[in-house]
């Protein structure tokens, strides 16, 4: 798993580790703080101990192919698990979330925070304008081209038609990407946006991640935007930190990703593998790394804001109601 700084991975682990465990098999989850020869050295130990399948959540999906040779000599099979493995054909078999959907949902869930269209998906009529400024994830996750890309395809009718206005004018990747993800950077970027973007009052945030977010509204609410002031500012990943700040009126939504469901899936492809079995994939043409097409299976995200927070997090036991207090 590539860090313990997000939530989300710490669950990713811990379901992985505990559904193998029920199988019977051993394992050993490592983190990698997020630091690339780390990540190699571990699954070169994994390796070297005698480890039977890997399960890698990659930190720069380009960077591990020479590693992976080692595997692939000694036929271990390996997942690539939420993020692809860019650049090797030893990767067998790949699990996550349909991640252009979710960059769909993240767009659409600004245009509803909006106004733009209703809870259905919906136009309303309003014109707005309205002015947003985008963000993007890191360029060495192959995730984050997929979310930009399914976001971008959203909103681009409204920024022609100009219901949308980029007051910074950052509409490309390059300029809204966020290195490794991070809080601060983002925080960075959105304090120097607010200058950039000539000091317009700003009504919409797309943000693609929790920590994001959270670095995000930061900067806006050091800026002097509180309340119902403040944009209307999107995530992902359902973190606990930023279900709490929907419902406390500050971000506007994340998106679900059931990751239990993930942990469930790669499991299986393993076991599978390991029994002589074909995994089942649902996907055969989406996750090409550069090498080959990666055989997938995909899994549905929702959006959530404060509207269904309770239905779809705390009814189906992924939070209890007091960890969101
Ligand atoms: C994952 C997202 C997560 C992001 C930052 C992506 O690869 O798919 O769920 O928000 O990494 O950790």
């Amino acid at each position: 798993m590539p860090t313990q700084q997000s939530e989300r991975w710490i669950a990713d682990g811990a379901n992985v580790e505990a559904e193998l465990k029920e199988l019977g098999y051993k394992v050993d989850l490592q983190y990698a703080n997020d630091d690339i020869p780390t990540q190699v050295s571990q699954i070169e130990n994994m390796i070297n101990g005698g480890v039977e399948a890997l399960i890698v959540a990659s930190i720069d999906g380009t960077t591990l192919t020479s590693v992976l040779e080692t595997a692939e000599a000694q036929d271990i099979p390996v997942i690539a698990y939420d993020r692809l493995i860019n650049g090797s054909d030893t990767v067998d078999y790949y699990t996550t979330f349909d991640n252009y959907q979710v960059g769909v949902q993240q767009g659409t869930s600004l245009l509803i925070g909006l106004g733009v269209l209703d809870e259905n998906g919906e136009e309303t009529g309003e014109k707005g304008p309205f002015n947003v400024e985008l963000f993007a994830g890191s360029p060495d996750d192959n995730n984050a081209t997929f979310f930009w890309n399914g976001a971008m395809d959203t909103l681009q009718p409204y920024l022609d038609s100009g219901v949308l206005n980029v007051p910074s004018g950052q509409t490309e990747f390059e300029q809204a990407a966020i290195l490794r993800w991070l809080p601060d950077t983002a925080q960075d970027r959105m304090e120097d946006l607010l200058t950039v973007g000539g000091g317009k009052k700003l009504d919409g945030v797309l943000s693609p991640y929790d920590g994001l977010s959270i670095g995000i509204i930061s900067a806006l609410t050091s800026a002097g935007y509180s309340g119902d002031k403040l944009p209307v500012v999107t995530g992902q990943d359902a973190e606990v930190g930023s279900v709490k700040s929907i419902i406390d009126g500050e971000q506007y939504s994340t998106i679900f990703k059931d990751v239990r469901k993930l942990g469930e899936r790669a499991v299986i492809m393993v076991d599978d593998l390991l029994k002589g079995e074909e995994p089942e994939v649902n996907d055969t043409e989406t996750y090409d790394n550069g090498e080959k097409v990666v055989p997938s299976y995909l899994l549905e995200s929702e959006i959530v804001t404060v509207d269904n927070y309770e239905k779809v997090l705390v009814d189906s036991g992924y939070y209890e109601p007091k960890e969101l207090k």
